[in-house]
């Protein structure tokens, strides 16, 4: 199985710091978010990955390849244990990048990786979605997909006032936590949206996406959007919603990063105590004294 990672975006929410670095190096915690989606494919056995990327693009590149002016330094210096670090990173995986010359959407970016995927299954998995689970998101797609053969998606509902953040599916619970879908609609308002279950960041398709994507106009925002291809796709074949176990973090915004820093944060092996009794200071006390 391959994964088709997206991660070409301009990151516009995140400014200024992502002027000159990609959004998909933003840290959480010890890592560029990107690398925890990297993590995700690997834990779930796929270790070919494409990650799309586009201009000012090259710090994802740099993260995944080799520096051994780095490791010479790190082997030198006796730091043998940043120095692990750094080759598991260039070592992960089998990894290839395309770049995307113009940003025309998520559809089109996926698009891009045509030729590489081939006639197969493949995962998509967005560069700023990360979840914690105790089986990897895309491997409980994997495990459905391999039980109807169709197009599977990430699933999870969220509050109504906040549908419009998303992709919006509707369908019929025909077991529990699996959905057969019947609509999808990009980002509807809260009034036009079919339901509360949004597209939550994986999907393992069927290569009959491709065509779909090739047939899709530009929807909303003037893009190629990935849910307007699923829903061409849907008239030819079936699609499935997995409401899945675990839980998302979404990088895709400030406070979700912020939120997403804390709660990671707290849950370190060796910053989280430190940092919660820092926390709970702050909020007894509040921020500290300037003299
Ligand atoms: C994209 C998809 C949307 C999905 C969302 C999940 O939107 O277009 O359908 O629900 O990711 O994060 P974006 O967040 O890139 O605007």
């Amino acid at each position: 199985m391959k994964a088709v990672i997206p991660a070409a975006g301009w990151g516009v929410r995140f400014l200024p710091l992502t002027k000159e670095q990609p959004k998909e190096m933003i840290p959480v915690v010890d890592k560029p978010t990107i690398q925890y989606v990297v993590e995700e494919a690997l834990a779930a056995g796929i270790d070919d990955i494409v990650i799309i990327t586009g201009r000012h693009k090259r710090g994802i590149e740099d993260h995944f390849d080799r520096s051994y002016e780095l490791e010479a330094v790190l082997e030198r210096g006796g730091k043998l244990e940043y120095l692990r670090k750094v080759r598991e990173i260039s070592s992960m995986a089998d990894i290839h990048f395309i770049r995307q010359k113009e940003q025309r959407g998520l559809g089109h970016a996926v698009l891009k990786a045509k030729q590489h995927i081939g006639d197969e299954p493949f995962a998509v998995m967005l560069g700023d979605t990360i979840y914690r689970s105790k089986v990897p998101v895309v491997k409980q797609l994997m495990d459905v997909h391999k039980r109807t053969g169709k197009s599977v998606i990430a699933i999870e509902p969220v509050p109504m006032d906040k549908v419009q953040d998303y992709g919006i599916i509707s369908g019929k619970e025909v077991e529990k936590d699996l959905y057969l879908l019947d609509d999808l609609v990009e980002k509807p308002s809260p009034e036009q949206a079919p339901s509360n279950l949004a597209i939550a960041g994986t999907y393992l398709l069927t290569p009959d996406i491709f065509e779909a994507i090739e047939r899709t106009p530009p929807g909303l925002n003037g893009e190629i959007q990935l849910t307007d291809a699923l829903k061409i796709l849907l008239k030819k074949e079936d699609i499935y919603g997995w409401r899945f176990e675990g839980k998302r973090y979404d990088i895709g915004d400030m406070l979700g990063w912020l939120k997403t820093q804390m709660e990671l944060g707290l849950l370190h092996p060796e910053y989280g105590a430190p940092l919660r009794e820092h926390m709970e200071n702050l909020l007894k006390n509040g921020p500290g004294r300037t003299r």
